[in-house]
């Protein structure tokens, strides 16, 4: 099979889908791989090390669109990439197509087989292809929110751990499945009051069982959420339902009852965000002010440690993009059900139950 690894376009994305030892096995495996020219500079990776891996490096997105039989991708295709899509092509990435009727229209349109990474999942209900990204979403999330807590950011000016004699900041993390827990470890690591929400109790009981009483775990209803807000320093909002909008888990009046340069970091921006009415930014705009709060809402936070990512991306996608690429889609997800939960778009339908949701007037 020809497997096509193009440079991603998306505003301030720097990672690329293929590092040169996935693209070796894959070479090993019997397969093609063209890997775009440049495509791995942002990660840091030169041209030549594809080519020592065995690939074959092209020139122009076109050619590379038109040969691949299989493409990996890291983020949602763009419009000024529907045109190269082929019908029946495999396209395996980041869709999010919950958020987005255009893109959902433009590849039903383009008839391509798309499987998103982000709802691959195993059988204990684990989504393998989001566990890498959001774990360095997740650590970045708190990271970020301590830079814009700063006096010179717009902040509250409280220093995340406190020091002698002076409290620490209050973070509140919605959601502790992979993003909230790593933002959790690292806002207590870095010494905050950490009050963390979920509807899972077992969730909540992993993080009582690692931090005991350094982090307050909590069940979360709109009561005690808001509650929580209107004290906070940080909000960091990372709740998810699989391949559905996420759920508004704050609401305008309590982003209303926030004190001024209180910080909110919506990592759950990817699918529609679950702040009212927040807007996705980028990393050359990351942040905007409404209510005297800060909101930061990047839908592709990894991009800024592209590095850490794109290795982390192909330790995760490697094996699922070898058993598509030695047996096709339709085999390969017949034999792997976790890879079947992936495919979002065929045959110009949606075959997501989740999208169709969202959509419902959609194919
Ligand atoms: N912006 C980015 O760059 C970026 C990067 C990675 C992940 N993400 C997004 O972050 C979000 C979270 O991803 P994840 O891997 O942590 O998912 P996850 O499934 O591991 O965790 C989501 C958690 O939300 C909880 N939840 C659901 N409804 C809730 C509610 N009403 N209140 C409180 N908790 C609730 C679930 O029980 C679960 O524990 C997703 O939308 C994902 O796409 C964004």
């Amino acid at each position: 099979m020809i497997v096509g690894v193009p440079k991603e376009i998306k505003e301030g994305e720097f990672r690329v889908a293929m590092t040169p030892g996935g693209a070796n096995a894959l070479v090993a495996d019997g397969h093609k791989v063209l890997v775009q020219c440049g495509a791995g500079a942002g990660s840091g990776i030169a041209d030549d090390e594809y080519r020592k891996a065995g690939a074959e490096l092209v020139a122009e997105p076109q050619t590379l669109y038109e040969r691949a039989e299989l493409l990996m991708k890291v983020k949602e295709p763009l419009p000024s990439e529907y045109p190269m899509l082929r019908r029946g092509q495999m396209l395996f990435t980041y869709l999010h197509l919950a958020s987005s009727e255009e893109l959902i229209r433009a590849l039903l349109d383009a008839g391509i087989i798309g499987i998103a990474y982000e709802t691959v999942q195993t059988a204990d209900f684990r989504l393998p292809l989001l566990e890498p990204m959001s774990e360095v979403a997740g650590k970045m999330a708190s990271q970020l929110a301590a830079q814009y807590l700063q006096k010179h950011y717009g902040g509250r000016g409280v220093l995340m751990g406190g020091v002698t004699g002076v409290k620490p900041a209050e973070v509140v993390v919605l959601g502790c499945g992979f993003v909230g827990a790593n933002a959790v470890k690292v806002a207590a690591g870095m010494g905050a009051r950490v009050s963390a929400f979920d509807i899972n109790t077992l969730r909540l009981a992993y993080l009582d069982d690692t931090y005991g009483s350094a982090v307050t775990s909590l069940y979360s209803n709109s009561w005690v959420v808001a509650d929580a807000v209107a004290r906070a320093d940080i909000v960091i909002g990372a709740v998810l339902l699989p391949g559905a909008r996420a759920p508004w888990a704050i609401t305008e009046e309590m982003i209303k009852s926030m004190r001024p340069g209180t910080v909110i970091v919506d990592v759950a921006i990817d699918q529609g965000g679950c702040v009212e009415n927040i807007r996705p930014t980028t990393h050359a705009e990351p942040i905007y002010v409404e209510h005297g709060v800060t909101h930061y809402a990047v839908t592709n936070i990894p991009a800024a440690v592209p590095r850490t990512a794109t290795y982390a991306l192909t330790n995760s996608t490697l094996s699922y993009a070898r058993k598509l690429a030695a047996l096709g889609a339709e085999k390969a997800m017949a034999e792997d059900p976790a890879l079947a939960l992936g495919l979002n778009l065929a045959d110009g339908l949606i075959k997501h139950d989740a999208v169709h949701e969202a959509f419902p007037h959609l194919a």
